[in-house]
């Protein structure tokens, strides 16, 4: 009954890793998929991650029991605290209602689904360009509306804020807008935070619902607090909101998806409805979340001596990125590169988003063994000092063929 099935495309990002998995070249790069390397190429577990793994696999009074549908309480109710600030009005007044989901992906196909039987509106407005998954996720949640308000403009490599502030501002009334809390991926251009209250101000005007997607919370700048600013503005004006969380990337636990989804309610009595229905978009899908990665987290956040060692092994893994993006700017000004290679300083997070066109890209696999996505986004945490060069030299011969 499948034999007339057809072959499938690989996944633009993570089918990068299967290319370059299968390249037998001992030199060959990775730059595609987002996740953090150190500076000898190795993935990282966070020394604070292993000690809070090695001190629940030694308590005898954990069991493997069910997570109630909306995962673990502690871990929803240290989630929101740290994404809206422990001072929060929305947390004070219990008007968030919080579940755990498989990661930033989960949290968002979660909040999707319920937006889609709950709201009167299913336009969603997403960044031109944006996360590859972002338009799947949601038309499969039933928002089959997805359309892009612009954002990035390549002739300055910076934000298009204009064209951004005209295209929210034809959006109907209420429509939902996707918006990277920081580090928008793939770009790593964000709005200064003036920017960021005009936004704010036009989309409260027109009642444009906010769904944010935070996957580098502490990722950006090394601070906390600093990367949740634009996310506590649209909660100080008391108004609605949703939240993707994901700690795949800050705290290192990619594979083990642990996520977030909490909705900013006017009231509690409205916020515990709301989680009344998020159960009911939850058990068809999977009954309910895994329970050792938020374990893990909420054992870190609770107690403050290990969130500090946390923090300081985040802000390594930014500080890391950040040289980074000098060594790659020094090495080709040193190689007289042509272009303006300023937008790698500029932009922050995980990505560079290079300006290379996707021939470039192919060239560069094809003859340097460097792998990233076709749209020229590099992932900065896969670079060191020892392949800094070789992908300088394989831009420049791009650049230059
Ligand atoms: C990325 O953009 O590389 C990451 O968010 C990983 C993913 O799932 O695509």
């Amino acid at each position: 009954v499948f034999a007339g099935i057809a072959q499938a495309p690989e996944d633009p990002i993570l089918g990068v890793t299967v290319a370059f998995n299968k390249d037998p070249n001992p030199n060959k790069v990775n730059l595609g998929v987002g996740a953090y390397r150190t500076e000898e190429g190795k993935p990282l577990v966070l020394n604070v991650v292993r000690r809070a793994e090695q001190m629940l696999i030694n308590d005898p009074t954990r069991y493997k029991e069910y997570l109630p549908i909306t995962g673990l309480a502690e871990f929803n109710k240290l989630s929101a605290k740290l994404i809206f600030g422990a001072d929060s009005p929305a947390i004070l007044e219990n008007r968030v209602a919080t579940v755990q989901c498989l990661s930033g992906t989960g949290s968002l196909r979660v909040g999707g689904e319920f937006l889609a039987r709950h709201y009167h509106e299913h336009t969603v407005y997403i960044p031109q360009p944006t996360w590859g998954n972002h338009p799947k996720v949601f038309t499969l949640a039933g928002l089959k509306d997805v359309r892009y308000y612009r954002y990035y403009d390549p002739a300055t490599r910076g934000l298009d804020f204009k064209g951004l502030l005209e295209d929210l501002g034809s959006a109907p009334n209420g429509a939902i807008v996707l918006i990277h809390a920081c580090a928008h991926n793939p770009t790593g251009v964000d709005p200064t935070l003036d920017q960021w209250e005009q936004i704010r101000q036009l989309m409260r005007s027109k009642s444009l619902l906010p769904f944010f997607d935070s996957a580098y919370q502490g990722f950006a700048s090394g601070s906390l607090d600093k990367d949740a600013q634009s996310v506590r503005m649209f909660v100080a004006d008391g108004g609605e909101l949703l939240m993707a969380q994901s700690y795949a990337k800050n705290m290192g636990m990619y594979g083990e998806r642990v996520g977030a989804l909490s909705i900013v309610c006017r009231s509690a009595d409205v916020a515990s409805r709301v989680e009344s229905q998020l159960k009911l978009v939850i058990r068809p899908m999977y009954s309910s979340p895994p329970l050792h990665g938020p374990s893990v987290v909420a054992t870190i956040l609770k107690d403050s001596e290990m969130f500090k060692e946390w923090t300081v092994e985040l802000k390594a893994m930014a500080d890391r990125i950040i040289s980074m993006r000098q060594q790659l700017f020094d090495a080709l000004k040193a190689r007289g590169t042509p272009g303006d290679w300023s937008h790698i300083i500029k932009q922050i997070g995980m990505f560079t988003f290079t300006g290379l066109t996707s021939e470039q890209v192919a060239f560069m696999r094809q003859e340097y063994h460097i792998y990233m996505t076709s749209d020229g986004r590099i992932s900065m945490a896969g670079l060191n000092a020892k392949n800094v060069p070789i992908l300088a030299d394989a831009i420049h011969a791009a650049v230059t063929q």
